[in-house]
């Protein structure tokens, strides 16, 4: 991670807020921690991205469907997943600050400063090392680890710690009015356990037969005890899963399979190749037999936005003996019932949003000498863009409001535009590339005559004439899904 590039961070927080992407939630009481709401720009984004997701999996593959589970569950659910027993992260405390680590993040942030000061065989001996007693579950080692490396608390800066111990990351509530009666139930910490419990019900209504999926968007909600990174961990956050129930054995393809899948989908949207890798997971998850991360470089580093889980047939085969209900299907294929194993693709709607904000933010000098300025734009995907495109009138008089309001009503019903007449065109220019509009329709004197009009690049700044009849071909063109699904 380059200076430079970390402190652009702060800069692309800013921005989100300026724009109306991302708010800290209830901000008036001064916020809540790792809690954030999403402004009128910031929806739509999010939106965008939501629905591009659910009509790749839904749409484009014949065999995925979607369902809307609760957020509350029974709370055997959690019993039968194993997050109740095991959905913990080892922390550590400082006496002095008072503040609490998760241990993993504590000394990856210690071997990232080992990295900028050239010590990289360190680092990679300190992370080989951590993960090795992680996957042990050793915390005594880890406490050891990080007395031994000297590591010290960032607000303290002292290296006096507490023991390292494992907290449950799932809130936990009351259903039912009557304190006696009551029922502890949880917010789900992931979608997915909301597919398992109705796997039976959609294989049968849909008439599904192996190899099919199951998707889901929805929130879920983790105690995560260290908020870090804006919007990249929060407490209460978007999944968009999908889970492909397979036949035993024939679990690795699938794995294979998605893992490329899931990249090419990010790359589609343009993110580049050397922003994106794999994570392959040493210490996994209780519920995986094989696991990776797909991971973006953030400005502070690669970090997971996608997990691709090889699940077996843990959760299902764990719904059946606490249920009591067969969880098993008949594949008339090979005349035998079984329970199905699991691959799942797991990305948070949030992570990816976050991903696409820091890889459009674009800084740029234009101009030269005493008129150089700077400009900042953000290279959305015009697919994802919040407003397709603006329509201006050049000036508010000449008959010039009256035509744009009508090239703007006819581009409304297919597009989401917005009509602007305030301000000189420089400035309404600005304002369009701040939020990432990929298109400015100018209305002016010529269109009168002729009825062309000038549409302005974001990206370029160029500006072209073009006929007002083209204008729904040129913007549908780019801004279509079609686009990005021809690339999967
Ligand atoms: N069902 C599997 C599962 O939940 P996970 O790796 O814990 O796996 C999957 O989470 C994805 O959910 C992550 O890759 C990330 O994009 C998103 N995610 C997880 N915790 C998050 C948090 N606290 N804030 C925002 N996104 C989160």
């Amino acid at each position: 991670m380059s200076i430079e590039n970390a402190g652009i961070f702060p800069k692309i927080i800013a921005h989100a807020k300026e724009y109306g992407f991302v708010f800290p939630s209830s901000e008036i009481y001064d916020g809540l921690q790792a809690v954030y709401d999403y402004g009128q720009n910031g929806v739509e984004l999010k939106n965008n991205l939501k629905l591009l997701w659910w009509k790749t999996m839904t749409q484009i593959h014949e065999n995925i469907v979607g369902i809307d589970a609760a957020i509350f569950m029974h709370p055997n659910t959690w019993v039968a997943s194993g997050h109740v027993a095991s959905f913990n992260d080892p922390m550590i405390d400082n006496k002095d600050s008072k503040k609490r680590y998760r241990v993993d993040h504590l000394i990856e942030s210690y071997a990232e400063q080992l990295e900028s000061e050239g010590k990289s065989d360190k680092a990679k001996a300190v992370l080989e090392k951590m993960n090795h007693l992680l996957v042990l579950e050793d915390f005594e080692g880890l406490y050891q680890l990080i007395v031994n490396e000297g590591i010290k608390c960032p607000l303290s800066g002292t290296a006096n710690w507490t023991e390292v111990r494992q907290f449950n990351l799932m809130f936990a509530t009351q259903v039912g009015s009557v304190a006696e009666e009551a029922n502890t139930i949880y917010l789900r910490p992931e979608t997915a356990q909301g597919i398992f419990v109705n796997f039976l019900n959609v294989q049968k209504t849909g008439r599904m037969k192996i190899p099919f999926g199951i998707a889901q968007i929805g929130k879920a909600f983790r105690n995560e005890i260290v908020a870090r990174q804006f919007i990249f961990r929060m407490r209460e956050f978007e999944q968009m899963e999908m889970q492909f129930f397979v036949r035993p054995g024939t679990e690795m393809e699938w794995y294979h399979y998605w893992k490329e899948t899931r990249m090419k989908w990010h790359r589609a949207l343009g993110i580049p190749e050397h922003k994106l890798r794999y994570h392959d997971h040493e210490k996994l998850a209780h519920y995986a037999n094989a696991a990776l991360d797909i991971e973006f470089e953030f400005p502070f580093g690669f970090r997971e936005i996608e997990g691709i889980h090889s699940r077996t047939d843990f959760d299902l085969r764990n719904h059946q003996e606490l249920s009591k209900k067969k969880m098993q299907y008949f594949d008339n294929e090979i005349n035998q019932s079984y329970i199905p194993y699991v691959v799942e693709t797991s990305v948070g709607a949030d992570r990816i949003f976050l991903m696409h904000l820091c890889h459009a933010y674009t800084e740029e000098l234009t101009g030269e000498g005493e008129n150089q300025k700077e400009r900042v734009y953000l290279k959305l995907h015009p697919a994802i863009a919040p407003v397709k495109a603006a329509i201006f009138p050049l000036t508010k008089k000449d008959g010039l409001p009256e035509k744009a309001e009508k090239v703007y009503k006819d581009l409304k019903t297919e597009f989401r535009v917005v009509y602007e007449e305030k301000d000189s065109i420089g400035k309404r220019y600005t304002r369009q590339d701040l939020i990432g509009t990929p298109f400015c329709i100018t209305i002016d004197h010529q269109t009168l005559e002729d009825d062309t009009v000038t549409i302005r690049d974001r990206d370029t700044a160029l500006q072209r004439r073009l006929p007002i009849h083209a204008l729904k071909e040129e913007i549908g063109q780019a801004v279509a899904f079609a686009r990005v699904f021809e690339k999967l």
